[in-house]
C-alpha cells in the first residue's frame, strides 16, 4: 500500500475533527489526496451502526460491553474495507478521526474488558491495518465537558457515562502511548488551535515524500 494512514485519538471535546479537517485542507494545498473520515460511522452501514451506538436511547436498553466492542469492530471492518485500504490503495493520506485505540481505551480502559480481547477482535475486523502516526490529543475530562456543552447539544451514550469512567479512558490513551513512542505523539490539547496544528503538521511532514 503507497498511502499514508494517520489517525487523531483523545477524548470527547478534544478537538479531533477541527484539526482532522485542519490537516486535511493543509494536505490538499500540498497537492496531496487526503481523505478525512472517522469512526464510528465513515460508511453507509457504519451510519447506522453509529446512531445504534449512541443515540440508542432507551429502546435498546442496557448495551452489554462485549456486545458494544463487537459493534464497533463491525463498524471498523466495514470501514477499513471499503473506504480506507481503497484510499490507501490509490497512494491518498488518510486523516481519520479514532480507530483501534479508541476501542482500547474505551471498551478495554473504561468497559475493563480485557484489552487483548479488544484487540484481537479489531485486529480480525481489519486484517491488523495500523496507522503510521497516532495523534493524541489529550484532554482532561472537565475541559472535554466544557467544550462539549459550548458546542451545545446532548450528551451521548458514552459523553453521558460518568467521570471516573473518562478519567479511566484518558489513562487507557496516554498507557497506550507509552507503549508505542514510535507511533504515538501526544499533545496538550489546551493548545491554541493553530499551535496544534503546526504541531501536527510538524510530525506528518516527516512521513511525506520531501
Ligand atoms: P465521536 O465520533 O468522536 O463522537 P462525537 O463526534 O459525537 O464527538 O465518537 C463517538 C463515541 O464513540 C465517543 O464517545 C467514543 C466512542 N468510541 C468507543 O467507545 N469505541 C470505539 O472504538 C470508537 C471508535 C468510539
Amino acid at each position: 500500500m503507497s498511502g499514508l494512514f494517520i489517525t487523531l485519538e483523545g477524548g470527547d471535546g478534544a478537538g479531533k475533527t477541527t484539526q482532522s479537517r485542519l490537516l486535511a485542507s493543509w494536505l490538499e494545498a500540498r497537492g496531496l489526496e487526503a481523505v478525512q473520515t472517522r469512526e464510528p460511522g465513515g460508511t453507509r452501514l457504519g451510519a447506522e451502526i453509529r446512531s445504534l451506538l449512541l443515540h440508542g436511547g432507551d429502546d435498546i436498553g442496557d448495551v452489554d460491553p462485549r456486545a458494544e466492542a463487537l459493534l464497533y469492530a463491525a463498524d471498523r471492518a466495514q470501514h477499513i474495507a471499503k473506504v480506507v485500504r481503497p484510499a490507501l490503495e490509490r497512494g491518498a493520506v488518510v486523516v481519520q478521526d479514532r480507530y483501534i485505540d479508541s476501542s482500547l481505551a474505551y471498551q478495554g480502559a473504561g468497559r475493563v474488558l480485557d484489552g487483548a480481547d479488544v484487540r484481537r477482535i479489531s485486529e480480525w475486523a481489519t486484517g491488523g491495518l495500523w496507522p503510521a502516526l497516532t495523534v493524541l490529543l489529550d484532554v482532561d475530562p472537565e475541559t472535554g465537558a466544557e467544550r462539549r456543552a459550548e458546542r451545545g447539544g446532548t450528551d451521548d451514550r458514552l459523553e453521558a457515562e460518568a467521570r471516573e469512567f473518562h478519567e479511566a479512558v484518558r489513562e487507557g490513551f496516554r498507557a497506550l502511548a507509552r507503549e508505542d513512542r514510535d507511533r504515538f505523539i501526544v499533545l496538550d490539547a489546551s493548545l491554541p488551535v493553530e499551535e496544534l496544528h503546526a504541531r501536527i503538521v510538524a510530525a506528518a511532514s516527516s512521513y511525506l515524500p520531501q
